[in-house]
């Protein structure tokens, strides 16, 4: 496995690559590699003849007041897990090749950005659209896999790269997760001994809700109640528990025909969560992203 640092190398290895008409598939990432990042990696590796890995702690997409300084970082042991998945080139740049002096640039998506994480996290969907557009552009991959751990943020990905004609397909991958049923997050190590426990209570909470509508309820406020109970039982306070469009994000009201995407974000400890389901009943049994 490569690791390089600018886009002029970066672009002089892919470009006999994409002459030979070798697929490319890109997997961005902030590091701190875990058994999502992995799948992500895994399936970028035997989908396409090349596999490239983005590294890259994006200052853009952390608010004034989040954990950009305190972000778990770890090049070596990143590069080993990389490199044991089978990834070509971990493209690994400082900040400064890719936010130059006098850069002044902003992608912003509208729509799909602007509920939920949006709303709590102001500028994120900015920095997270432009650092992306800008990683596709670098790459210039045929297929770029994100997780549905992240699902907003999969949805405007998948806006942009519409909205400004990318030429890259986008694939969302399922969400991994510990025994235990907690989404695997860089951020679950800020968790210690006690607030790990009580971080199972989001996933509960998305399996009660789940299980409510197995068992035929359709009125999203009651799902939604179902699942702040299952919160409150491990003193969990959720910044929000939202019904939403699976595609659209626009609140519903009734779980009927369309998929209904369920997300929660809750702070536990020091560590900010986020977790979701899509609830379907469509095929009459629901579905774990
Ligand atoms: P990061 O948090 O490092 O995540 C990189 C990719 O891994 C994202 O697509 C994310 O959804 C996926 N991922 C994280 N946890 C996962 C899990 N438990 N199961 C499956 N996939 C998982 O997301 C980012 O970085 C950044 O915002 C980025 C897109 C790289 C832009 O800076």
């Amino acid at each position: 496995m490569r690791i390089v640092r600018t886009v002029e190398e970066l672009r002089a290895l892919l470009k006999p690559e994409r002459l030979a008409e070798r697929t490319i598939g890109l997997v961005p990432t902030m590091g701190a590699f875990h058994a999502g990042h992995r799948s992500l990696m895994e399936r970028a590796v035997v989908a396409n003849d090349v596999a490239v890995v983005s590294l890259f702690v994006n200052p853009t997409q952390f608010g004034p007041s989040e954990d950009l300084g305190a972000y778990p970082r770890d090049e070596a042991r990143d590069a080993e897990i990389a490199a044991a998945a089978g990834v070509d080139l971990l493209f690994a740049p400082p900040v400064e090749e890719v936010y130059p002096d006098g850069f002044a640039t902003t992608v912003r998506v509208g729509g799909v950005s602007e509920p939920l994480e949006g709303a709590h996290r102001p500028g994120h969907f900015d920095g997270v659209a432009t650092v992306v557009a800008k990683l596709l552009n670098m790459v210039g991959p045929d297929v770029a896999y994100f997780g549905q751990k992240d699902a907003q943020q999969a949805l405007v990905i998948r806006r942009l790269v519409r909205d400004l004609n990318i030429p890259a397909r986008i694939e969302i991958c399922p969400i991994v997760r510990e025994r235990d049923g907690l989404a695997m997050s860089s951020r679950n190590v800020y968790l210690g001994a006690e607030d790990r426990a009580r971080a199972v209570a989001l996933r509960r909470a998305l399996t009660a809700a789940e299980q409510a509508v197995a068992a035929g309820e359709r009125d999203a406020a009651a799902v939604s109640a179902i699942a702040r109970t299952a919160l409150a039982q491990h003193a969990v306070e959720p910044e929000y528990v939202a019904l939403v469009g699976a595609d659209t994000l626009a609140p519903i009201e009734r779980i009927d025909g369309e998929d209904v995407l369920l997300a929660v974000a809750a702070r536990v400890g020091p560590a900010r969560l986020i977790d979701n389901v899509i609830l379907s009943t469509t095929d009459g049994a629901p579905q774990t992203a």
